[in-house]
């Protein structure tokens, strides 16, 4: 048999690699801690649970769904962001299920790129900004995130012939994986830039509700002329414990919304609606339930940081997402490094470059497990680099 080569233009999926090892080590008996995936492991908010049962049992629920998407869900979904963010959405042409953020990212690239354009993305980043792209048969253009810069990219630093065939322009914050938050004024540069060129930016809000000590996260679309030149995709796998659920939204422009579903009709054929009623009950019935994990994973944050620092390996306390950016301890790589956690302790982090060349000497602590095994893997830690160093 032979497969279609654009397969081969992205390396192995970061987080199917990491499954493989992990799996691995416990075929071996290992007792594996893995902070390397982001996905919650505390459950869904019980009124989700309770409006998708009731849902499921309506018959009314069990059609072809619409790509628009139901009213009940637009609305609830423009509410929310006139409540939490001060911006308005119109339901009916501004806003649009997707089948959780990963499908919106990557797919939307196929909406705004043609072979020959050239797509910017952060780099470290989420893998989808590149196979997207690339998929689609458009070049990416990488934007180094570095801590000199506050993990913000350089638009001024995009070389005029490449800002000529880009279309595109990805942007994250609160930002995987290096857990900023967005510079004040940043966005406003975002959409000078994109108007200059004539570009569409793509801003991937996924992790907004995740957030600590008082900060929140702003929307891009709350950027004033945002909607004119672009659109944000959020999901409630995160806030809301919803990873396998799949459901999120692309709400802003609605030219792009429009094209994006015009391509959406002929991919998929929309979000089931009992899903879609209870992301309704999300936001209205379970709107506050992301302050509850926020004050979770702060407390999982205070406890790494803590043991990070006891062991030497001192980094910045994000203000938002369930990631630590963490520099790897001198005379090491990112890579050596994870495999001495991996092998030395059973811990599973990720490492820095699996997000991009600028990921170097760097790895991602995500702290979505338990605190006793949080508390557990970092004294695993400090006891393989005390056996590194012999002592
Ligand atoms: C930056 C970023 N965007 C989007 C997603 C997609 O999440 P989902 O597809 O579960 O909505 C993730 C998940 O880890 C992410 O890290």
């Amino acid at each position: 048999m032979r497969f279609a080569k654009r397969l081969d233009l992205v390396p192995p999926y970061l987080f199917a690699e990491l499954e493989r090892k992990i799996e691995e080590k416990r075929r071996e008996g290992v007792d594996v801690i893995s902070l390397g995936i982001g996905d919650p492991d505390l459950p869904t908010p019980e009124p989700v649970i309770r409006a998708l049962g009731e849902a499921v049992a309506d018959p009314t629920t069990h059609h072809y769904p619409s790509n628009r998407g139901l009213e009940p869900f637009r609305s609830a979904i423009a509410a929310f962001y006139e409540e939490r963010f001060g911006v308005a959405v119109e339901p009916s042409t501004e806003v649009m299920p997707v089948l959780g953020g990963k499908e919106g990212v990557a797919h939307i690239a196929f909406a705004c790129l043609d072979p020959g354009d050239v797509a910017l993305a952060p780099e470290p980043g989420y893998p989808p900004y590149t196979s997207g792209p690339l998929f689609a048969g458009a070049e990416v253009h990488y934007l180094p995130l570095l801590a000199e810069n506050e993990f913000m990219p350089d638009l001024n630093a995009v070389a005029a012939n490449v800002a000529e065939r880009a279309n595109l322009l990805f942007l994250n914050y609160p930002n995987n994986p290096t857990g900023a938050v967005v510079a004040p004024g940043f966005f406003d540069r975002a959409v000078e830039f994109a108007r200059v060129h004539d570009l569409i930016v793509v801003h991937d809000s996924a992790y907004s509700e995740i957030v600590f000590d008082g900060y929140e996260a702003p929307s891009f679309l709350a950027t004033r002329g945002a909607k004119d030149v672009g659109v944000e995709i959020f999901s409630l796998s995160k806030g809301w414990n919803m990873t396998g659920w799949r459901v999120g939204w692309v709400a802003g422009n609605a030219g792009v919304v429009e094209e994006f579903r015009r391509l959406k009709t002929n991919l998929d054929s929309g979000m089931f609606d009992a899903l879609q009623l209870a992301g309704t009950a999300a936001l209205t019935e379970s709107r506050s339930f992301p302050a509850e994990m926020s004050a979770a994973y702060r407390r999982r944050r205070d406890l790494m940081i803590e043991a990070l620092a006891r062991i030497g390996l001192p980094a910045d306390p994000p203000q938002a997402t369930p990631y630590i950016w963490v520099r790897v301890p001198d005379g090491h790589t990112s890579e050596t490094f994870t495999e001495l956690v991996l092998e030395e302790a059973g811990v599973v982090v990720s490492p820095g470059p699996s997000f991009g060349p600028s990921g170097e000497g760097y790895v991602r602590i995500s702290l979505t497990v338990a605190d006793e095994r949080l508390a557990e893997a970092a004294s695993r830690i400090a006891t393989s680099l005390r056996v590194e160093a012999g002592a």
